[in-house]
């Protein structure tokens, strides 16, 4: 069928090599920065349990499906996109999905770095001692005073934006791997020591109450949207990231069995996370709606307070730094793998050109959180206004397409054989999934929000 030997396209080293590589991508400031905030902003229980419905309806299924179209063309997703309408005699409009993709890819990189910049930051705030014996008003002072400085912020995105393409100028199934084999343990460890410190905090089962029980009154249509939304972005749908790290994939693994490992680990850290965090902001009468800002002035208070709070301050930073680094890349790769394959450049290049793009469009955010922080389009700045049209409405979209053309046009036969599913009962169940349930949930939350419903 499709020929890969042609085209210079690399392939992971093992299954637990790949198993990593997209774990990687999956879990960074998405599980451990964004999801406790958003939580905090949507009012808790019910935003999660929306959450998790969307992960296990929407996300696991659409995640099967992209991992397979990438597979299956053994392509970057702009060509497989080409390839795969071909042998689908599909209309070839199709491929304005991969460029969705790379838009969406770049979007979102330009304020991830931003965020992943202050993480790296707080690894030297950390290692100085800024923490220690620190109230909740020194770190909010602390933090404060650090966004407000363009420099600041400036410097880290760079230093951030540098570190990601060094990497991925290298390709991303070369060396990446190591990193993430110590890092995702070793993330765990700590994500479950912090929430021992939680426990001790005299407010765990308050954190734990405003997690888990849900009170659906607090449940708006663009919260609803927000929790999907959350969905695509944890576990980096909708843009051919899982599509290009699929296509690295070699045939002879299970995508289902796959899906499920990488699905739960992203899911556990986000809970892990909030677990922690929320008796922190009530043991400290600290808001939960207070934005982007909320793992930097909860977590610090805690490493101030422990024993052993110093190192484990800057082993915190320094891993969340690690975790953003195997997400960005995953972010970048897509553009970079179509600009070496059909556009002819060096891998040197295609990191110039769409790692400077990507800076550029990062300065915007940077100055949303200081000198045009009153300057708003539809109540947003310019940070609120690109996460909103890239993981509020890109993802989903991108995700509600991948859906259509897995289900819908991509014939039976190839999507069967490619997932190759324990039993035909799996399958029968992911067709329907991916067929009706999914799009249909992203058109009715859409829907619902456009105010039709
Ligand atoms: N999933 C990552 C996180 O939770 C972010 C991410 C990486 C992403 N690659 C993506 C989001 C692709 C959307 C699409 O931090």
């Amino acid at each position: 069928m499709i020929d890969t030997k042609s085209t210079g396209h690399g392939t992971w080293s093992s299954r637990f090599a790949y198993i990593l590589a997209a774990t990687g991508s999956a879990v960074g400031l998405g599980n451990i920065w964004k999801f406790p905030y958003i939580t905090g902003e949507n009012g808790g229980g019910a935003f999660v349990l929306v959450y998790l419905a969307c992960v296990l309806l929407i996300g696991i299924p659409i995640m099967m499906a992209e991992t397979m179209l990438g597979r299956r063309s053994q392509r970057n997703p702009i060509e497989a996109m080409e390839l795969l309408t071909k042998e689908s005699n599909a209309d070839s409009n199709w491929h304005y999905l991969g460029w969705m993709g790379v838009i969406a890819g770049l979007l979102i990189l330009s304020y991830y770095s931003v965020i992943a910049g202050w993480s790296t930051a707080y690894v030297l705030k950390a290692f100085t001692g800024s923490f220690i014996d620190a109230d909740a008003s020194a770190i909010k002072t602390i933090f404060d005073n650090f966004i407000s400085s363009p420099i600041q912020l400036l410097f880290w995105h760079s230093l951030f934006m540098l570190a990601t393409l060094a990497i991925v100028v290298r390709g991303v199934n070369n060396g990446l791997e190591k990193a993430v084999q110590y890092l995702m343990p070793a993330l765990f460890v700590l994500m479950f020591l912090l929430v021992g410190y939680a426990m001790t905090t005299g407010s765990y089962f308050q954190g734990l109450h405003f997690l888990f029980s849900p009170d659906f009154s607090k449940l708006t249509a663009n919260s609803v949207l927000t929790a999907m939304g959350h969905a695509f972005f944890t576990l980096s749908l909708g843009m051919g990231a899982i599509m290009v790290y699929g296509s690295y994939l070699s045939k002879d693994i299970s995508i289902s069995k796959t899906v499920f490992i990488i699905a739960g680990a992203d899911t556990l850290v986000a809970l892990l996370a909030g677990i922690a965090i929320f008796p922190i902001v009530f043991a400290n009468n600290l808001h939960p709606n207070s934005g982007p800002g909320l793992i930097f002035e909860t977590l610090p208070i805690a490493f101030g307070a422990m024993t052993g709070g110093w190192l484990m301050g800057i082993l915190f930073f320094v891993m969340l730094t690690v975790a953003a680094l195997t997400s960005s890349i995953s972010l970048i790769e897509p553009t970079v793998a179509w600009l070496v394959e059909n556009k002819g450049f060096t891998r040197e290049k295609a990191c110039l050109w769409s790692g400077g793009v990507t800076w550029i469009l990062g300065i915007g955010t940077i100055f949303s959180f200081n000198v045009w922080s009153d300057f708003k389009i539809f109540e947003r700045n310019i940070f609120q206004l690109l996460d909103y049209l890239t993981a509020n409405l890109m993802l989903p979209i991108g995700g509600f397409c991948i859906a259509i053309f897995a289900g819908w046009i991509m014939l039976a036969q190839h999507s069967e054989a490619e997932l190759n599913m324990p039993s035909t009962e799996s399958y029968k169940i992911w067709k329907i999934l991916i067929s009706y349930v999914a799009p249909a949930s992203v058109f009715f939350v859409f829907l619902h929000v456009v105010g039709v419903l």
